[in-house]
């Protein structure tokens, strides 16, 4: 959720904390913070409230020298994001600082038993307890910061990443964790470590991931030095960093919201690339070929997951149960964990996350494991936690995904999706190869239909203008038009802050009809052939009660578009791929009137691009 990154090396660290805090600035960014060693042995702590440009314009006047820093941006977990409670706290001794990620569970039996031993607090946060006890344990037990880190963890229940400096060691930064991902990148006499590769993109491509209770001395001139905190030594494991610096800017688009859902159309065909293979009217794909058997005889292929991801899971369920005639159950990775769900071995649970770091998902995959179900994962950061933990997978490839409401990302899940039903039918031989074969043509095509789809962006804008001042929304879709509706109306109040609800179409006259007046503006996604009859009912019943309607329809529609008041048109296409070409108008929908009502659109309030704690 926070942002972490640090220095040591022979440049200034100032400018590259910085720049890497901007690169991270969206995973969290209710407060800023930087520390300092400086060549005199100064530590020199500066922090803010607010953005990371703030922290700019408060550190400039001061002392920001020194070759070696730590750097946070935050998403407040603990404590009211001010400057107070913002990153990196420092000792009592003032000795030294540290930046943390997680949430330290047990900080205020901690809290109590520093307090006892003659330490106050200045803050509300668990991360000022977690510095103070490891200057404790330094004291008390005469060890190095390496050693002291190592040991206080042990008295830690929760998740963390951390990185610590100390006063008198200006070549030497210790970093641990457990449940949050820390990078560290390895250049010529300097090292950087992170929350995520992106600050470190361009600058090094050799890196090391650590694992979960691993702490790392990074010191200059040395080898990286890893132990696990229960004082094993652990091999770091260089690897090759392959993101691009391109793919983390904003390359001439006004936000990254906007980019990445122009992104699309590549981003669809690089998630088929090698997978789809039209020619021979099949999908291959290779990372979960060893389980291929156990989801064909899964008693229940469970997906679990969270927000966006959750709703690409449910087209996944719409995608594989109709294809392939497989039992699939979605659940929301938060409630799985802790209702004691039935699972067996018989079972495969799949975990779906952009990030692979959200916590709830986590946490849901270790349970299925102590179950005995085989776990896959679909997840778009390589490396990370959780397509480490699952048994195999299948990775997304968006790219990096920087705005915070995620857009490429559920395309490229929803891509693997349709690959992966498509996949399982001709396993089971649930289709005829005809029928097989017209859809993996037609999956082919799809990357130049969203391209179709984002020329229309124009016309979007014209309808957002009409509608950038309204209160509530209503999205409606059936089958898999409705967790399009879960999603148009997500991005809405992610980005704009209106309140917008998705709602099965049918399910409209149960409950949210009586919301209906002529000041509430109803989406309809009016694109699948088995069911357009009834939602033209539904939308005749919305007119009925002067309800404004907004249609989502196929370019050859001649019904919906008689009655709608405003059209946005997709091109026509197999009604099961529509989540991949319905959802692109409602992205460009919620990012113009977003933009047109003054709001953040890759930093909106209150999220966070990676929910690492519950
Ligand atoms: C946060 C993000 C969402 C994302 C969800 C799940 O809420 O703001 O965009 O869909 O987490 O994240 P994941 O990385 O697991 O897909």
């Amino acid at each position: 959720m926070c942002g972490i990154v640090a220095y040591a090396g022979h440049q200034e660290a100032y400018p590259i904390l910085i720049e890497g805090l901007k690169r991270l600035e969206y995973r969290g960014y209710d407060s800023a913070g930087v520390a300092l060693l400086s060549d005199d042995d100064q530590l020199n702590i500066h922090k803010t409230k607010g953005k990371v440009s703030d922290l700019e314009a408060y550190a400039r006047p001061r002392n920001v020298s020194g070759h070696i820093g730590i750097a946070h941006t935050r998403w407040a977990t603990h404590g009211e994001p001010n400057q107070v409670n913002a990153h990196p706290h420092c000792s009592q001794s003032g000795n030294i600082a540290l930046i943390h990620n997680g949430i330290i569970e047990n900080y205020l039996s901690l809290r109590k038993e520093l307090e006892k031993r003659g330490y106050s607090f200045r803050s509300e946060t668990d991360t000022e307890v977690l510095t103070n006890l490891i200057e404790d344990v330094q004291k008390t037990e005469n060890v190095t910061l390496f050693d002291a880190v190592r040991i206080a963890l042990n008295q830690v229940v929760g998740a963390y990443a951390i990185v610590v400096i100390e006063k008198g060691h200006p070549d030497q930064l210790i970093a641990a964790r457990k449940g949050s991902p820390l990078v560290i990148g390895i250049g010529r006499n300097e090292y950087y470590i992170a929350s995520d590769a992106t600050p470190i993109v361009g600058r090094t491509q050799k890196v090391v991931y650590l694992d979960d209770e691993q702490v790392a001395c990074v010191k200059l001139g040395e080898e990286l030095h890893i132990k696990t905190i229960d004082n094993v030594e652990a091999e770091a494991y260089v690897q090759k960093l392959q993101m691009s610096l391109d793919s983390i800017e904003k390359s001439g688009f006004d936000h990254f919201m906007l980019k990445e859902i122009y992104e699309q159309p590549d981003i669809v065909r690089d998630t088929m690339r090698g997978r789809l293979l039209p020619e021979q009217g099949i999908v291959k794909l290779g990372g979960i070929a060893d389980y291929e058997r156990h989801l064909l005889y899964a008693d229940n292929i469970i997906f679990v997951a969270c927000g966006t991801s959750w709703h690409a899971s449910l087209v996944g369920s719409y995608l594989i149960e109709a294809l392939a005639r497989i039992r699939v159950k979605v659940e929301y990775a938060s409630e799985f964990r802790y209702r004691d769900p039935v699972i067996t071995p018989h079972d495969v649970v799949i975990a779906v996350s952009q990030s692979g770091e959200t916590a709830d998902t986590l946490a849901a995959i270790n349970l299925a494991k102590e179950k005995g179900a085989v776990v896959l994962g679909i997840c778009n950061v390589i490396g990370s936690s959780i397509s480490r933990a699952t048994d195999a997978g299948i990775y997304t490839h968006a790219g990096p995904e920087i705005g915070v409401a995620s857009t490429k990302a559920f395309s490229a899940q929803v891509t693997v999706m349709a690959l992966l039903a498509l996949r399982l039918a001709e396993l089971k031989n649930s289709l005829t190869e005809e029928r097989r074969r017209e859809l993996v043509t037609e999956l082919n095509h799809i990357p130049d239909k969203i391209k179709e789809t984002l020329q229309n962006s124009d016309i979007v804008k014209t309808i957002a203008e009409k509608f950038k001042d309204v209160r509530n929304m209503l999205y409606l879709g059936r089958l898999q038009n409705y967790p399009v509706a879960l999603e148009g109306a997500l991005k809405l109040k992610e980005i704009s802050y209106i309140h917008a609800e998705g709602y099965p179409a049918a399910e409209m006259k149960h409950g949210p009809i009586a919301l209906i007046d002529k000041n509430m503006p109803v989406v309809f996604i009016a694109t699948n052939r088995h069911t357009y009859e009834k939602v033209l009912s539904n939308i005749h019943e919305v007119k009925a009660r002067q309800g404004i309607i907004i249609a989502v329809v196929s370019q050859n529609d001649v019904e919906v578009r008689k009655i709608a008041d405003y059209v946005l048109e997709i091109p026509e296409s197999e009604s099961i791929y529509s989540p991949l070409l319905a959802t692109v108008p409602l992205q460009l929908l919620a990012y113009h009137i977003a933009v047109m009502r003054g709001c953040n659109v890759d930093q909106p309030r209150n999220l966070a691009k990676s929910v690492t704690v519950e």
